[in-house]
């Protein structure tokens, strides 16, 4: 499969899909290296039809990275959860680092016994990132530095497809509603609200979202962090929210990556919820992150 997207401005770039439900392989470009405004755009343009991006084969310091993440957008400031709720410790290395207010690194490995990252071991449902929050981040980008010799893949949904998939009755009867989503400090277990959540990251969202860039209408709860929908009962509330897990995780909407070291993946999170399989524990898996900056969210 290929695609056509404005090759003719720039016919070294090829944009080949990598499944039906979302994804695309980007090649031609070399992401070490300022590149043209012509190359921001057809990688954009790409990125609002495939919604996760793929470039394989990058050797990217992380100025790099952070260079190329800014085309698009204004950094993301990590949104630290208060300390007493911290339950992950923030890492030695990740600490240290120059830009550690903007770079996470996603990782098990640990020296003298200390995390030198976030996001340690195993499976993490799926989620937003930083949903919990008033202004979500826009874009995740992801670089693999170390990779465990199998599992740690990580999963995407189309939340286009997934609302399209909403039966039009539960669209009318959430129509101006909007879900708790809170944060979860863990990777495979669903936010608690049931008690005083006033210390801890929340906010309330459409439960459908209009994307800002395309207009197009797209489901905005996922497992780990939505806890509930405003106005309704609790029953009521876990049963809907079920269901829409149910077709947001649905098999035919999801675009599953199996990590090479190189690899340098982009995302939309407006549109897309993301998963992470289970991994050895005792083989090191190290990705650096960077986000842009959100905005609020309107249905
Ligand atoms: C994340 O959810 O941000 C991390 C995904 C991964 O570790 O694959």
């Amino acid at each position: 499969m290929q695609d056509t997207i404005d090759i003719a401005v720039t016919p070294n770039i090829g944009v080949r899909p990598l499944s039906l439900a979302c994804g695309a392989e980007i090649s031609g470009i070399d992401l070490s290296k300022p590149l043209s405004d012509d190359q921001v755009r057809v990688i954009k343009q790409a990125w609002n039809k495939h919604l996760v991006l793929v470039f394989r084969g990058q050797d990217l310091l992380q100025d790099d990275q952070l260079r190329f993440a800014s085309y698009f957008g204004d950094l993301g400031i990590r949104k630290k959860a208060p300390e007493a709720l911290r339950s992950r410790n923030e890492g030695t290395v990740q600490e240290a680092n120059k830009d550690a207010d903007k770079v996470l690194l996603v990782t098990n490995i640990k020296v003298d016994g200390k995390p030198i990252g976030a996001f340690g071991d195993g499976e993490f449902w799926f989620h937003i990132d930083s949903g919990y929050s008033a202004r979500p981040y826009r874009y995740t980008f992801l670089y693999a530095l170390e990779l465990p010799s199998r599992g740690g893949n990580t999963m995407f949904s189309n939340m286009y497809k997934a609302y399209e998939a909403v039966p039009a009755s539960l669209k009318e009867r959430l129509k101006g509603k909007k879900a708790l989503h809170i944060h979860e400090y863990n990777r495979a277990k669903q936010a608690n609200s049931s008690g005083d959540i006033s210390g801890i990251p929340h906010c309330f969202h459409p439960v459908f979202i209009t994307h800002p860039d395309t207009g197009r209408k797209t489901l905005f709860v996922d497992r780990l962090m939505t806890t509930r929908i405003e106005g309704m009962s609790q029953e009521d509330s876990d049963a809907i929210l079920g269901q829409l897990y149910e077709i947001g995780e649905r098999r035919e909407f999801i675009f599953e990556h199996e990590w090479k070291l190189g690899d340098f993946l982009m995302w939309d999170n407006r549109c897309t919820i993301h998963a992470r399989t289970d991994f050895p524990k005792e083989e090191r898996r190290l990705l650096r992150r960077c986000t842009v900056e959100g905005e609020p969210l309107y249905e």
